[in-house]
């Protein structure tokens, strides 16, 4: 395993023993602070500060976006940190969450792991090295038509503007798959593309940290990733679609019909006249 690769797994371990020791207290933690919220929050907190805390003593000079902390630092090397992504199933003792952690290497997806520590599964990618889980390579689904496909997404839940559009995509899944699981971890849905699980994938709304370790595994794993029209841009523009290349494209077609002028890729912007 890659020294930088081994670091991030220390780091997702340990955050991951702070967040099942948390869930062990829930309810006593709950009832004594009386807010979820906070008790989430903290736990959020605990687990960033440890991952920090690791990849800083093995690389004081990397720099850092991390879904609590924000953006700190100025390196070609960034380790993008969802310290506890599925927080509403944690927040309920739904049991299915992870943490997740990539670095990115002057702009390029280098290494990540996700850690289920409910199922203590290890998911690990690097860049030309393949995607696993514990030690079994991954290889994405070989279904190849859609209707036989089990898909994963996330139903928008802060930010409701594409609702609409949405729910025409999904009622459209409805009918062309077999199935469509809103498991509620994004990180763990692509770690579950990549490992052929889940034969696709997708969601509106995303950010860098839900993404960037399970981008590079479902890639690792044979699949394809784009926005909703099958374009780069996903990290940014929070919109992704990802599966098995057969699977990939018939999510494509699905979801154009449905495609407003703000779902779609923006186009590049033009470089700006000499002053
Ligand atoms: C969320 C989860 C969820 C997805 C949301 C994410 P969080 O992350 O990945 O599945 O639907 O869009 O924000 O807030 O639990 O880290
Ligand atoms: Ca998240
Ligand atoms: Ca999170």
């Amino acid at each position: 395993m890659h020294p930088m690769l081994n670091i991030a797994v220390k780091a997702a371990r340990r955050a991951g023993s702070i967040i099942m020791r948390a869930s062990d207290n829930l309810d006593a933690l709950t009832i004594q602070h009386k807010s979820l919220n906070d008790l989430v929050s903290e736990v959020d907190r605990a687990a960033e500060d440890a991952i920090i805390d690791i990849l800083h003593t093995a690389y004081p000079d990397h720099a850092i976006l991390a879904e609590e902390t924000g953006a700190s630092g100025d390196s070609e090397f960034v380790w993008i940190i969802d310290p506890l992504d599925g927080t509403t199933n944690f927040l309920h003792g739904f049991p299915v969450y992870c943490v997740s952690i990539a670095l990115s290497h002057r702009g390029v997806l280098s290494h990540g792991v996700i850690y289920d520590p409910v199922r203590n599964d290890l998911f690990t990618a690097s860049r030309g090295r393949g995607a696993f889980l514990n030690d079994r390579r991954l290889r994405v689904s070989k279904r190849e038509r859609l209707i036989d496909g089990l898909i994963g997404t996330g139903f928008p839940f802060r930010m409701f503007d594409h609702a609409d559009p949405y729910v025409g995509m999904m009622r459209d899944f409805m009918q062309k798959t077999a199935g469509i699981r809103r498991p509620g971890a994004a990180a763990l849905d692509l770690a579950n593309v990549a490992a052929g699980r889940l034969d696709g994938f997708w969601e509106i709304g995303l950010h860098p940290w839900d993404m960037a370790a399970g981008v590079l595994m479902v890639l690792e794993a044979g699949g394809l990733v784009g926005d909703l029209e099958g374009n780069t841009g996903y990290l940014e523009s929070g919109r992704i679609v990802a599966g098995s290349p057969r699977i990939f494209g018939q999510m494509i077609s699905v979801i154009e019909p449905h495609l407003t002028p703000e779902l779609r890729t923006e186009p590049p912007k033009p470089a700006s006249a000499p002053a």
